[in-house]
């Protein structure tokens, strides 16, 4: 009960804030849905700090408005301020993204995986007609992280260890509110079943944990870290398929400004306690380790580990349906 206490109240203060971020110069962030709520506010600070960075979303006028904003801010960065346009529900956007941006860069430090959709109307699907938060929440991160990977792994190889990081942004849905304390309920073939718009959220949320840790097993041979992490409780825009007296209730008692998302995520991104021994870890708000519950880290480790093999089994999944994109 702890572990969840502390993730909503009494949280300890941000160790990592725009006001003692170290210097981005040189170094290159691709944030997804680093227009708006917390994406928006770590791609401010970084870029404060002389960072390249490189919004990835599908809305140009959006990342438009979000770029003059953020450059009119700090007129004095020495940064760069980037669209990636790509649609995360749309599989065959993010190649010729990653083809675009790999001709432009030649490294890449840090990848946020930090767009999502929570409880978009019943039926909604993405363009291949996958359920539309399994297909933007995992699926396009999967694709995305895959083939951003070989740059990943040849920025990390000069760079200094642990500096090259992907991060996956889960939620506190891992501690109160998934359909299985196992996280996700897969069928046979690793697909998550369909357990209502709001589990199925949930479980997309595990299935970023469960990539962290999962692609944590290759940090030895490409020295690319994984977390993932709970930002916090925000007001954004998330809630805006969301009606009715639990969005009040949440808007009222339960949400921070979105910046403080971005802490946690600046914490993740750059806190030299995130070693190569702690990838795949798990971070709370506003930046410190946390744990999971028991029943996610056995879904984490296979059956001749002691545990459930489902994450292995889901991302397995996840591979089969975006390797033709690939
Ligand atoms: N807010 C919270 O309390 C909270 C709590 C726990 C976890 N989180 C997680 O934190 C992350 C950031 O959420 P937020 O609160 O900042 O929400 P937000 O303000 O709604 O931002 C989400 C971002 O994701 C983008 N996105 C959605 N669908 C996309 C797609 N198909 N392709 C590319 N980008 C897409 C959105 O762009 P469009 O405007 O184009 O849709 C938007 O920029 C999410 O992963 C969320 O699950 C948030």
């Amino acid at each position: 009960m702890g572990n969840v206490f502390s993730q909503f109240y009494f949280i300890p203060a941000a160790r990592l804030t725009e006001d003692n971020c170290p210097d981005q110069k040189g170094r290159v962030f691709i944030v997804t849905g680093g227009y708006s709520g917390v994406g928006y506010e770590l791609c401010r600070i970084l870029y404060l700090h002389n960072a390249t960075v490189w919004i990835a979303g599908r809305s140009v006028p959006k990342a438009q408005e979000a770029i003059s904003r953020i450059k009119e801010a700090a007129p004095r960065s020495e940064g760069r301020l980037e669209l990636l346009h790509l649609d995360l529900s749309d599989l065959s956007t993010i190649k010729p993204a990653v083809d675009s941006f790999t001709a432009q860069q030649q490294r890449l430090d840090v990848l946020v995986n930090n767009a999502g959709v929570m409880y978009p109307p019943e039926g909604s699907t993405d363009a291949q007609g996958n359920e539309l938060q399994v297909g933007t929440n995992c699926l396009g991160p999967y694709l995305l992280y895959q083939l951003l990977l070989p740059l990943l792994t040849k920025t990390a190889s000069s760079s200094p260890t642990a500096s090259v990081r992907v991060l996956w942004a889960a939620s506190i849905a891992l501690h109160v509110a998934l359909p299985t304390p196992q996280g996700i309920i897969i069928d046979d073939d690793g697909r998550p079943t369909d357990q209502g718009v709001s589990n199925n959220y949930s479980q997309t949320k595990a299935g970023n944990v469960f990539m962290a840790r999962e692609f944590s097993k290759a940090t030895p041979h490409t020295g690319v870290v994984h977390a993932a992490f709970n930002p916090g409780n925000l007001r954004t825009g998330l809630q805006r398929h969301w009606a009715g007296f639990g969005r009040w209730v949440t808007e009222t008692f339960l949400v921070y400004p979105p910046v403080y998302g971005a802490y946690t995520e600046l914490w993740a991104a750059l806190t030299p306690e995130l070693t190569p021994e702690k990838s795949g870890a798990y971070i709370y708000p506003w930046g410190r380790f946390g744990s999971l519950p028991a029943e996610v880290e056995s879904s984490m480790k296979s059956k001749s580990e002691g545990g459930t093999g489902i994450a292995a089994k889901f991302v397995e999944w996840c591979d089969k349906q975006t390797n033709a994109f690939a």
